[in-house]
């Protein structure tokens, strides 16, 4: 099965954000993954709602927000609002991620849960029917270009085997140090979405050339 590959543009040049997400369009990317921090729960500041409305009214990528903030419950219209077509929460950040879940599915968008690379998987069988994509972090969240971190292995394997368990279909998207090296690995340990900043936009290549790098990643 091809992999969706979905460009963080946390690695793009925000002074041309309209412009960098038409490049990845007509690059072959897949979606789009927006990285929204808070500066609370990851140590750095990125972009909300009104930059992605603005962006939502130039591309017409598929928009994957993964919010790591704080009360992300407090926002959750504003991001689909804004345009968004899934809505990833950290599991760190939501007391009651059952409900959280079952909140953006109600908004008619997709439900992501992300998992920090230091939290374990325990929660997903009892949650798995109001998710639609699971983000397990191969870094710890906050910034691009960190190094890969294998442990994210088995933990794939695991969700892989939990997404399995139910009728409906779940994304299961890696995220942090995904390269043209470490794709192979999280493909077969079955994930199916490749998050990737560094890769693509500071690649050897063009992003068509990254992307496409990154898509035919085979071991
Ligand atoms: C990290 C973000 C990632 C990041 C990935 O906090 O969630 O999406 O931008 O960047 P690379 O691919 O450079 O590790
Ligand atoms: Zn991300």
């Amino acid at each position: 099965m091809t992999p969706v590959v979905a460009p963080s543009i946390l690695s793009a040049d925000f002074a041309h954000l309209a412009s960098e997400l038409q490049a990845l369009e007509a690059a072959g990317a897949d979606w789009v993954h927006l990285d929204v921090m808070d500066g609370h729960f990851v140590p750095n500041l990125t972009f909300g709602p009104p930059v992605i409305k603005t962006l939502r009214a130039n591309s017409r990528l598929t928009f994957d927000a993964h919010l790591m903030i704080t009360n992300p419950d407090s926002m959750l219209d504003m991001f689909a609002n804004a345009g968004c077509d899934s809505i990833t929460v950290h599991i760190e950040t939501c007391p009651h991620i059952h409900r959280t879940l079952s909140r953006i599915r109600s908004l008619g968008l997709k439900a992501g849960v992300a998992f920090n690379p230091a939290t374990s998987l325990h929660a997903l069988p009892h949650i798995i029917d109001e998710v639609d994509l699971i983000l397990l972090m191969a870094v710890n969240p906050g910034f691009g270009g960190q190094r890969f971190i294998p442990a994210v292995l088995p933990k794939i394997v695991q969700a892989r085997e939990i997404a399995d368990s139910v009728a409906h279909h779940v994304h299961i998207s890696v995220d942090g140090g995904i390269d043209p090296n470490t794709a192979p690995l999280v493909l077969n340990a079955g994930a199916n979405v490749l998050v990737a900043g560094n890769a693509i936009f500071h690649g050897p290549g063009n992003y068509a050339d990254n992307i496409r790098a990154l898509r035919s990643a085979t071991q």
